[in-house]
């Protein structure tokens, strides 16, 4: 239920200090009640953007320098700092951002987990030592920082999506200077707390709020090094050709169009339940989320018998209330954007076969879960992210078929399979054109230590987590060592 929350000053944090921007003010509001509002803040001016990336190029030069171990130290700390206000700052998120309260937790408690992981790069290899062909001589190779890092983060992971990019880029010696979407600058401010009350140095870390226009200023700003984003595919690969054309390196997170693929041999209620939460947890809002079905024919009646009845009886509802499964879209744009797809999609043939009830008088920006069918995966509704709580269903006779239906389409971010098959298993793997395969398990979900990212339009430049992150967040200095 909805309890008094004060609302927050959203302040930019720059150079080690706390202070208002240059650029308009804007307002968090709740998406399940919007007149309730957050916070209140300014953005980011030219001039803040100007001071937050020299703060960053004057701490670079420390930072770098610092033992990784100290580094790794502080992302520890900050780690405690978020676990200790874990159930407050759920409760903050699920407000915020209108993710369902259980989720809201799962993320934060993640953001930790993403942190701690992090700090383990310490305690790993920095480089690698070659014979050299000269006597007397050794090669080093040595992972070095790019520098100064600009990270564009977005709403639907208000803090783990950030603590994903910031961990890696400080833990590998790099400043940063970090721009969050205005819809969820509380949770952005929590991050930075945790941050700079786990005592990160003035100007490792800078906070820039701020729409499109910041984050442009930003990554076209000459002392920025790296850029890593992970939003709408058009956003990525404008930012995509704006670094390639002054040569700094990107890293793009972008769209995704996940298919479960639901074979005969499958465990049915497995299946249902994992692509209940693939689909609608979260609202949909995940790059990873099941937004397509491909149900094989010898198995769609029987999945459909048990899965439509679960999605009519989902809770729809406060993100704040316990039960509650899934909460609203993040604004009113987003409902109707999805709101007119789904018209669109039924005007054109698609035929709706499940709408989950919620209460039409919640005041937020609400969707109701929806099953769509097709006959055709030429169609807008199989080829289009909407981001939102929509499952489009297709029939296929054949397993070459299901998979023709799951690669179809610009995207290749992941692909559930579900099946009892070992070889069925391995042989949809090396047909699968993603950069995430789940067997028996729904779409979504990243662990830390192991690479995210996708092939196509999904994503762009190096994959992040795991080992792989230090791909993008550094560069090599090879060293021709003699006495
Ligand atoms: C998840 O599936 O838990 O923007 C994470 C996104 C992805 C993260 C998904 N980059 O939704």
């Amino acid at each position: 239920m909805t309890t008094t929350i004060a609302v927050e000053v959203l302040d930019n944090f720059i150079a080690g200090r706390w202070m208002p921007g240059g650029g308009p003010t804007f307002t968090s509001t709740s998406p399940h009640d919007p007149s309730i509002a957050v916070g209140h803040g300014t953005c980011a001016g030219r001039a803040d953007v100007d001071t937050a990336v020299a703060a960053a190029n004057e701490a670079a030069r420390t930072w770098r320098c610092t033992p990784a171990h100290e580094r790794a130290a502080c992302l520890v700390r900050a780690a405690a700092v978020i676990e200790a206000n874990l159930d407050l700052w759920a409760g903050e998120l699920a407000r915020e951002e209108g993710k369902p309260i259980v989720e809201a937790r799962g993320e934060v408690a993640r953001a930790a987990q993403i942190l701690r992981y992090n700090a383990t790069h310490a305690d790993t290899e920095a480089g690698q030592l070659f014979s050299s062909p000269r006597p007397g001589e050794k090669i080093l190779v040595d992972h070095r920082p790019r520098g100064v890092v600009a990270v564009i983060s977005p709403f639907n992971f208000p803090i783990a999506i950030p603590a994903w990019k910031l961990a890696p880029a400080l833990a590998y010696g790099n400043t940063v200077v970090w721009k969050p979407p205005t819809s969820v600058a509380l949770l952005a401010k929590r991050l930075t707390e945790a941050l700079d009350r786990a005592g990160l140095p003035a100007g490792v870390l800078s906070l820039v709020h701020g729409e499109r226009e910041v984050g442009q200023w930003l990554t076209e700003h000459p002392g920025v090094d790296a850029v890593t984003f992970t939003g709408s595919t058009p956003v990525g690969r404008a930012i995509a050709a704006s670094c390639a054309a002054r040569g700094v390196p990107v890293q793009a997170e972008m769209g995704g169009k996940n298919a479960a693929i639901v074979l005969p041999d499958a465990d049915i209620t497995r299946a249902v339940h994992q692509v209940l939460s693939g689909a609608f947890r979260s609202s949909g809002q995940k790059c990873t989320a099941t937004s397509r079905l491909v149900l094989h024919e010898n198995v769609a009646d029987r999945f459909l018998d048990e899965f439509l009845p679960a999605v009519t009886a989902l809770v729809v509802g406060d993100p704040e209330d316990e039960d509650t499964y899934v909460g609203p879209l993040v604004s009113e744009a987003a409902r109707n954007r999805v709101g007119d797809a789904i018209d669109r999609a039924v005007a054109e043939g698609a035929r709706m076969l499940a709408r989950a009830n919620h209460d039409g008088s919640l005041p937020g920006h609400y969707t109701a879960p929806t099953v769509l069918e097709v006959d055709d995966t030429e169609t807008d509704l199989w080829n289009e992210e909407l981001f939102g709580p929509v499952l489009t269903v297709v029939r296929a006779p054949d397993l070459d078929h299901a998979l023709r239906a799951a690669n179809a389409g610009p995207f290749g971010l992941s692909v559930a399979v579900f099946t009892a098959d070992l070889s069925t298993a391995l042989s949809s793997i090396e047909d699968l054109n993603v950069g995430m395969v789940h067997v028996n398990s729904e779409t979504a979900g990243a662990d830390p230590h192991v690479p995210f990212g996708g092939n196509k339009a999904s994503s762009y430049g190096p994959r992040e987590q795991g080992a792989a992150a230090k791909d993008f967040f550094t560069t090599t200095t090879t060293t021709y060592l003699k006495a």
